[in-house]
């Protein structure tokens, strides 16, 4: 008797899947490009678009199935991108639209899928749109920012704080207003109720969507949407000497406003006009308000990103427990997902260390759903200190002394063992230390014992065992320092076994055969009990 097809939008997270059934960004790894420090080609010092052309064999070895650019468009940079004066321009210092065509191609041609930062939330103070807006107050473009008048003796009209410090809002003296900025006073926000705004910024995602683009990251996508009353946000109960100020106040009033909601479905509805596309977000939200983001009964994002794991202890207990929490959180249909580093955190292998940093490739690999790595992390980059006359990034300047600055997770990758690391033929934009911090690219590749040698391991044996890509999952142990689950698809059980401590533990994970250690040439059976070495981490096959 034949099976009924399961509903995928009804299917708990843990479920198994039909292996064919995956849309691309559910079974393919996703690979995060901080292009400004991937590879320069045209020697000023900044990554660019040229340069990635020139590494598409680095993704094609390693496995990657899609990019996430940050962003590529016209900007000042000084907000890294991020402060765009042009969504529909590749700036200068990455390239033009030719060469953007020319990546696409490329990308596709390997069967690799693009996806580009999608930046809604604000613009540079110098966007057109802004510097029109500013201009009067009768500017038809007005109301497409938001500015309210000052409170009493030119105060900020509410208590609202910057993400990057102070006051998020700044007054602006020829029309004696204010405008409100989420992130940098050069960063004014749209005004997402205005339903010109929305439209404008709908036809920017059809510009790439028309192009070829196979999706967009959101970014900051929580925060679209401000309370319409302007309410004062109340303070943060777990506000101490030790929090960075900008944290004073729990955001209640900007962040995952409902209406927020509405303008993602709205965008998903846009990325629907074209086949087969995707949506992810950066969103930063508590875990009842997770579901709303990827819709209930409305579709919103496919993937709102999951950074959970980043702020809980390296442990087996803890990692076991967010992985639970996150997956109970989803609701029906949700697909998950798993980031383990991005350019605006601490590097994975700073804070678990070059042992664990192989354990934590495993893990992100054959959780349950899709796995976003950020580039270098292949490599174990770790933090890079950057002195504070190189600094680049605006947050630990602007709230100093709290260790906030993301340039060591962002200085650029080290290719080869020269001078620059084959990055730049010039000082690049950020330090590239000399002698790299690890191994460069070209090392690794040669070396079988490397980390790049074991993350392209770990992804080819994803693309040949779909129960690693499409299996349910299953927690079946996270004490004694083992965290060890299965991933289960008609008969078939894959078992992954982590060892988060430096010492020998010995585990009941079930027998089968050792498919792959995160400790070279370790083979074999195992028969019950299992021998796990220091910080190592082994994928059976039952
Ligand atoms: C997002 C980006 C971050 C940027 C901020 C403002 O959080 O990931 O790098 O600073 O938005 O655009």
């Amino acid at each position: 008797m034949d099976r009924p097809t399961p509903d995928p939008d009804a299917l708990a997270p843990t479920a198994p899947r039909s292996p064919a059934s995956l849309a691309w960004w559910q079974e393919r790894v996703l690979y995060q490009i901080f292009v400004p420090s991937f590879q320069d080609a045209d020697g000023d010092g900044f990554g660019d678009l040229a340069g990635l052309i020139s590494r598409l064999d680095h993704l094609s070895d390693l496995g990657i199935g899609a990019v996430w650019l940050t962003p590529i468009y016209a900007t000042p940079f000084e907000d890294a991108g991020y402060d765009v004066t042009d969504f529909t321009q590749v700036g200068a210092r990455f390239g033009d639209l030719p060469t953007f065509d020319r990546l696409l191609a490329g990308l596709h041609a390997r069967d690799i899928r693009l996806i580009l930062d999608f930046v809604p939330n604000h613009t540079s103070d110098r966007h057109p749109w802004f510097r029109e807006s500013r201009a009067s107050r009768a500017s038809p473009r007005r109301d497409w920012y938001v500015w309210r008048d000052p409170g009493p003796e030119g105060s900020a009209p509410n208590n609202w704080l910057s993400r990057f410090g102070g006051s998020a809002w700044t007054h602006d003296a020829r029309t004696d207003q204010s405008y409100y900025h989420a992130f940098l006073p050069s960063q004014p926000d749209l005004n997402w109720r205005n339903p010109e705004v929305r439209r404008a910024m709908h036809e920017v995602m059809r510009f790439w969507l028309r192009r070829g683009v196979d999706g967009f990251r959101i970014d900051a996508a929580a925060v679209l949407a401000e309370d319409a009353a302007l309410r004062d946000d109340p303070p943060n109960p777990d506000f101490d000497g030790d929090t960075p100020p900008p944290e004073r106040f729990r955001r209640l009033r900007t962040d995952s406003q409902v209406v927020t909601l509405d303008y993602l479905a709205e965008l998903r509805r846009v990325v629907e006009e074209f086949p087969d596309r995707v949506l992810l977000g950066e969103v930063d939200t508590a875990p009842d308000k997770l579901p709303g983001f990827y819709g209930e009964g409305t579709r919103r994002l496919h993937l709102p990103l999951n950074y959970r794991l980043l702020s809980v202890p390296w442990k087996a207990a803890a990692l076991a427990g967010a992985v639970d929490a996150f997956l109970d959180a989803l609701p029906p249909g949700a697909w998950p997902n798993w980031v383990l580093g991005s350019h605006d955190k601490a590097r994975i292998a700073s804070r678990v260390g070059p042992a664990q940093a192989r354990v934590a490739a495993l893990m992100l690999l054959t959780l349950p759903g899709t796995p976003m790595l950020f580039a270098g992390d292949e490599i174990g980059m770790p933090n890079v200190p950057v002195p504070v006359d190189r600094m680049r990034d605006p947050f630990e300047r602007l709230v100093p002394g709290y260790g906030l600055s993301r340039d060591p997770s962002r200085v650029p990758l080290p290719w080869t063992a020269g001078p620059g690391g084959g990055f730049s033929a010039v000082e690049p934009w950020l330090p590239a230390p000399c002698p790299p911090p690890v191994a460069p690219v070209a090392a690794q590749a040669r070396d079988p014992a490397s980390l790049l040698s074991l993350y392209r391991a770990v992804i080819a044996l994803r693309r040949r065992r779909p129960e690693f890509r499409a299996g349910g999952y299953a927690r079946l142990r996270a004490e004694g320092g083992v965290f060890a689950y299965a991933r289960d698809l008609d008969g078939v059980r894959g078992i992954v076994a982590l060892n988060l401590t430096p010492s020998r533990l010995e585990a009941e994970v079930g027998t089968g055969r050792i498919l792959l250690s995160t400790r070279p040439g370790r083979g074999g059976a195992c028969e019950g009990r299992l021998c796990l070495e220091p910080h190592e981490g082994v994928v059976i096959a039952a």
